[in-house]
């Protein structure tokens, strides 16, 4: 699979399609909500733009993008009715960004009802800034925008995805990682290597392009899967990915995949800890950092428990084991094959439900607020 041509998130039937598995994903919205009213409001205050240009880096489809869309004309609106931002009337330009794999045909035609929704569920006396919504296809590891022309990036549950497939520089790729499809107890130094060579590649590039796109003072708000530990191979991405690969290697004893299939996938993914984020930021000198932290979710979206206590039940493995599906499906479809996707994911669901019964594992997801440098 090509990431830039081929990667998207699950479209079909509507019980088993991002949008209505996206759950996960929206929790981390609203957690993050205080950190980007804060973000509009100094753009706004710093730079009086007459027209905020805003993207959402990585919108997929379903109603979050536009909870974002949302969350900023809202806080736009308060400023300009308290007159905090003492200045002309604002403008709001919208580009919601994805891969061009990406449905965008779904995303614009929630538009429409998005936009009446908002007005009506606005106070009376409450002006609404005129805004303007566009879709923009193409890999954020690329240059989007022309130079110095964006007020506000925005970014959720996407940076830890890489650019390409984890591979090894001959292409051989002959079982590197011994059966595993992420960092992994038993992966080789080697292969950790990879992987962390390609998010500091990744990083890199995605904070140079920004820089060059973002007006000098401009904002960035990054919300992505991390690590909590230090040790890269306890994360709590390594269990998720591990539960995920003891299906396969099931589904290869028993004859349902080749082995060799197994052996030569590994997730183009890599959650790294909040050392290893300020230390490539710093490494490029390009943005300082106005906000950082790390908040944990728990693996079921419907569990909005708080503690630590460990409690299992077969729905939590269900509930898990959609929302990955929901993320995962196109790609694991492609290296694959279809046929295999009902029986991965039920026995994955029964592997979540015992591990959890074991080890209540949570999500590790950073929070990152960057301002440019001049
Ligand atoms: C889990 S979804 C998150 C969607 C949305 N932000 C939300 O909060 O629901 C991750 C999205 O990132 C997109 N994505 C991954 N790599 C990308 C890239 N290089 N450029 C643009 N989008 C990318 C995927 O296509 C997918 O739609």
């Amino acid at each position: 699979m090509k990431m830039e041509h081929d990667f998207h998130m699950a479209t079909g039937e509507a019980e088993d399609n991002y949008a209505n598995n996206s759950r996960l994903q929206r929790k981390a919205l609203l957690k993050t909500k205080p950190v980007l009213d804060k973000a509009v409001r100094q753009v706004c205050m710093a730079l009086h733009p007459r027209a905020m240009i805003v993207a959402d880096l990585g919108c997929s489809v379903g109603a979050n993008t536009l909870l974002f869309v949302s969350d900023v004309i809202n806080t736009v609106a308060d400023a300009q009715h308290h007159d905090e931002l003492r200045c002309h009337p604002m403008e709001l330009q919208f580009f919601l960004n994805d891969l061009s794999g990406n449905d965008f045909n779904q995303v614009f035609k929630s538009v429409k009802q998005f936009t009446k929704s908002i007005a009506a569920s606005h106070p009376k006396g409450v002006a609404l800034p005129p805004f303007y919504i566009s879709g923009l296809p193409g890999s954020y590891y690329t240059r989007l925008f022309p130079c110095q022309s964006v007020h506000l990036f925005h970014s959720s549950y996407c940076l830890h995805w890489r650019s390409q497939m984890i591979k090894d520089m001959d292409e051989k790729m002959s079982d590197i990682n011994g059966g595993n499809i992420y960092i992994a107890k038993s992966t080789p130094p080697s292969v950790v290597k990879m992987f962390q060579d390609q998010f500091q590649k990744d990083m890199s590039l995605f904070l140079k392009l920004r820089h060059q796109e973002l007006v000098p003072g401009g904002q960035m708000l990054l919300t992505f899967l991390g690590r909590k530990k230090e040790g890269v191979l306890d994360g709590d991405l390594s269990h998720l990915c591990a539960l995920l690969a003891e299906a396969l290697q099931a589904l290869v004893t028993e004859g349902l995949v080749e082995r060799e299939k197994l052996e030569s996938f590994n997730l183009p993914l890599y959650g790294p800890s909040i050392d290893e984020v300020k230390a490539v930021i710093a490494l490029n000198k390009l943005f300082g950092i106005d906000h950082i932290q790390l908040f944990e979710s728990n693996w079921d979206p419907y569990d909005d428990m708080e503690n630590d206590g460990m409690c299992s039940s077969p729905q939590h493995g269900v509930n898990v084991a959609k929302s990955i599906r929901a993320v995962f499906e196109p790609l694991l479809a492609s290296h694959f094959g279809e046929c295999i996707l009902d029986e991965l994911f039920q026995r994955y669901a029964r592997n979540v439900e015992r591990h959890l019964a074991e080890d209540n594992t949570k999500y590790s997801v950073i929070v990152l607020l960057l301002n440019r440098k001049v």
